[in-house]
């Protein structure tokens, strides 16, 4: 089991803070505000909200418990994910260098590829799982430091407090994108970050009923420039979204520990298939990544990928004989869900990227939700006859030919 126990009070700060009765009509959930507008009781006076792409009280409640439960002053919510990326985004400017994780989410690195080198930013990719060649690929230029950990699709871990120091020597910020761990399993802010970006639609929101991003920060410098410009820029989430964000946010420490439960059966169930060649799961004690896990998470969180013995044919026999995991984008939901990296999630990378990356055909990523594990466990063994079946009856076919 992870070593760091689980943040003090996190259950309680999930649902409290930020979360106060309404000052308006005491409203004893957050309500949320559906206004653009905000009447001023005279030229120049109003009750602190003036327009709600600035600010909206809804929001505002739910930046409060992003940024307590993540351990920052400062929490900025944004309309998706890739919102809080570009948002962060902003933190450098053009001539400036960043140095990413070359093991990360497609929309982060099509972002960074096709995007943003247009307005003067420069990227170079490194392995982070070893931080001296992150080190390596630090120039003068550089003014961040970009990783994801566990990554996006190989459960890889990145030492982040190892990066901080390369940032910090580089008078670079160290940004990790925490989606995977969720605040709950990880703070990189106390592991020496300086930037901390979400993708709520994930574990978060928990149900994959709404799309939002966030970002925290415990500088008051850099607050400002994230609120600046997306106030200057427009990504905000809606109040209704950030009011689902804040409902699913009340529960993700009773989730997480459920998603955990099935994902550790889930792993250890893969590794007895003669099908599936490798696990990547970082709660699996042969999983390189394992005591680095162990030491800077509370637990090894609920995503999965592994790579199935089978061809490119038999792909798509094993997915189609799957009831529970539903073939579709995104994870951190309550249902499970599979996903093809190589054609979904990480299209957007090149072929060269996908296989120095380790993103095989024959890989497969599997957000393991709160369903009843045998349940699960029946649902994958469907998939893995579904493949064997297919090979006795060619291996029929050929007999009789
Ligand atoms: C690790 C990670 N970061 C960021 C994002 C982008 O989030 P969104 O889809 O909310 O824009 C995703 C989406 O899958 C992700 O997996």
């Amino acid at each position: 089991m992870a070593k760091r126990e689980h943040q003090d009070g996190f259950a309680t700060r999930a649902i409290h803070e930020g979360q106060g009765a309404d000052p308006a009509t005491g409203a004893t959930i957050t309500p949320v505000y559906q206004t653009v507008t905000y009447t001023q009781d005279a030229l120049g006076e109003n009750r602190g909200f003036e327009y709600s792409r600035t600010d909206n009280p809804t929001r505002r409640a739910l930046e409060e418990a992003l940024a307590s439960l993540e351990g920052g002053r400062f929490g900025v919510a944004y309309g998706s994910g890739m919102a809080a990326i570009a948002g962060t985004m902003q933190l450098v400017h053009a001539g400036d260098h960043v140095v990413v994780a070359d093991d990360l989410y497609g929309g982060s690195y099509r972002l960074f590829t096709r995007v943003l080198p247009h307005y003067g930013v420069r990227f170079s990719y490194a392995d982070a799982t070893r931080p001296e060649e992150l080190a390596k690929a630090v120039e003068p230029t550089t003014r961040m430091v970009w990783i994801e950990t566990p990554t996006n699709p190989m459960l890889r871990l990145v030492d982040v407090a190892a990066c901080a120091e390369i940032a910090r020597r580089q008078g670079a910020l160290l940004v990790v994108d925490n989606t995977f761990a969720t605040p709950l399993l990880q703070n990189p802010l106390a592991l020496g970050a300086h930037v901390c970006v979400h993708s709520t639609t994930k574990y978060i929101g928990g149900h994959s009923d709404v799309i939002g991003g966030a970002v925290v920060v415990d500088d008051e410098e850099s607050a400002e420039t994230l609120r600046f410009t997306r106030n200057a820029t427009g990504g905000i989430p809606g109040p209704w979204d950030a009011w689902l964000t804040l409902r699913g946010l009340k529960t993700l420490s009773l989730r997480m520990r459920q998603h955990q439960e099935n994902a550790q059966q889930v792993a250890e169930f893969l590794g007895t298939r003669s099908e599936v060649a490798a696990v990547h799961y970082p709660g699996l004690p042969d999983h390189p990544g394992h005591e680095l896990a162990a030491r800077q998470q509370a637990g090894f969180g609920a995503m999965i990928s592994f790579e199935i013995e089978a061809s490119t044919d038999e792909i798509p026999l094993f997915l189609s004989a799957l009831n529970l995991f539903t073939l579709a984008e995104s994870l951190g939901g309550v249902e499970s869900l599979v996903a093809h990296p190589a054609s979904m999630t990480h299209a957007a990378m090149s072929e060269e990227d996908q296989a120095k990356a380790g993103i095989t055909c024959q890989l497969l990523r599997l957000s393991v939700g709160i369903e009843h594990i045998e349940d699960l466990q029946a649902d994958l063994d469907n998939g893995f006859d579904a493949v064997l079946q297919n090979r006795r009856n060619t291996q029929r076919v050929r007999n009789v030919a």
